[in-house]
């Protein structure tokens, strides 16, 4: 096992015909610290650099600039096949002519380990992710999820110092995906092989990682554990990128007389609790009020903490539904409110803000959580 350290790394692929000319700068100088034993998630809209980023540790990829070292050896100029890391594919790119038998073991047997230990590495992997039934079969007559853990299980034998894994659940029907997420996670308590999981299913990444790298546009956006991403946003995109339904942001600023408020842009005035004084730091600012749906209720009367609202539509989700509404001045926002609240589109509403919940972040280029 071993620790993965990243330290100012760039990606420019060179220049295509009919892209830009000076190439794709696909990841803009990324450092990361993954300590031994760690499950890490990079996660981030598609094409923000989540794979560039795994493939340069695989060594599939050339670095522009900075540094990779996987234990405490610089690998930036290793053979991939030297670095000790197994990579697990979204495709799985198994060999179609060999069983599953072969695939496992190919890698072992391309180092020239002999045929009985891998014999042996293999049985005990297959046993590990319940294939041994599976062994003499090729890929052509295994389901998805098979061949899903015919990919794991490549991976495995190779006792590896770290598991790469690039969207490895995105061929799988959703209720496969939630089982080998929960099997992934399990496995890796068992081995506890420093991990680096790619994806773009933000659910995927909060019940999986550790620790979550969320990216955009080839910039790590925050790096920490689930709890205070989802908790402490560091700024307006991990804000509105993490949470299901998506976080509402309200345009407005932050005001004191006496105590604060936020006043939007249409008017609506919202009082901050004391518990908020940190905000003071704040005033004056043009600021986004980041609200998640589960922060809002439905009430009938105005108050200092209500936005005047109108029902635009409803979804019912079980035991929750999430009504769309519009505010005063043309607004829209979401609330998920307990099923049996008797809402009905073009309904007038109050919108009953948790303000001791509330995000705040400064609306200019950096869009930094405003902390307190
Ligand atoms: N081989 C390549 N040549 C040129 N551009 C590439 C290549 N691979 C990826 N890119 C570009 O780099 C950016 C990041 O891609 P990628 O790392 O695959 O993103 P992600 O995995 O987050 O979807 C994208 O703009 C993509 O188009
Ligand atoms: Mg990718």
């Amino acid at each position: 096992m071993a620790q993965v350290v990243l330290e100012g790394v760039r990606k420019v692929y060179p220049p295509t015909r009919g892209g830009p000319a000076g190439g794709v700068e696909a990841v803009k100088g990324v450092s990361l610290s993954i300590a031994d034993g760690e499950f890490v998630v990079l996660v981030g809209p598609s094409g923000c650099g989540k794979s560039t980023v795994l493939r340069m540790v695989a060594g599939l990829e050339d670095i522009s600039a900075g540094t990779i070292r996987i234990g405490d050896r610089v690998v930036n100029d290793v053979a991939p096949k030297d670095r000790d890391v197994a990579m697990v594919f979204q495709n799985y790119a198994l060999y179609p002519h060999m069983t599953v038998r072969e695939n496992m073991g190919f890698a072992l047997k391309m180092k020239g380990i002999a045929k009985e230990i891998i014999a042996g590495k293999v049985t005990a992997a297959s046993k590990t992710l319940g294939i041994e039934e599976l062994l003499d079969r090729k890929p052509g007559a295994l389901s998805g999820g098979q061949r899903q853990r015919v990919a794991v299980g490549r991976a495995i034998v190779r006792e590896p110092k770290v598991f790469l894994f690039d969207e490895p659940l995105s061929n799988l029907d959703a209720k496969l995906r939630v089982t080998t997420r929960a099997e992934l996670k399990s496995l890796h308590q068992r081995l506890k092989t420093t991990t680096i999981y790619v994806t773009h299913d933000q659910e995927e990444a909060m019940t999986l990682g550790h620790r979550v790298v969320v990216m955009n546009a080839g910039l790590v956006q925050q790096f920490d554990t689930p709890l205070n991403v989802f908790g402490k946003p560091a700024n307006r995109f991990v804000g509105s990128f993490v949470g299901t339904p998506p976080m509402n942001f309200v345009l407005g600023s932050v005001k004191d007389a006496g105590s604060l408020t936020f006043a939007s842009d249409a008017g609506a005035s919202l009082a901050f609790p004391a518990s908020r004084g940190g905000l003071r730091t704040a005033v004056g600012a043009t600021v986004q009020l980041g609200v998640r749906p589960t922060m809002l209720r439905l009430v009938r009367d105005a108050s200092n903490a209500t936005l005047e609202a109108t029902v635009e539509t409803v979804e019912p989700l079980g035991e929750q539904m999430d009504v769309h509404v519009t505010l005063k001045g043309g607004h829209r926002m979401t609330a998920r409110v307990p099923i049996d609240m008797n809402v009905t589109p073009g309904m007038a509403t109050q919108v009953e803000v948790d303000m001791e919940r509330t995000h705040v972040f400064r609306e200019d280029a950096q869009a930094a959580r405003v902390d307190g």
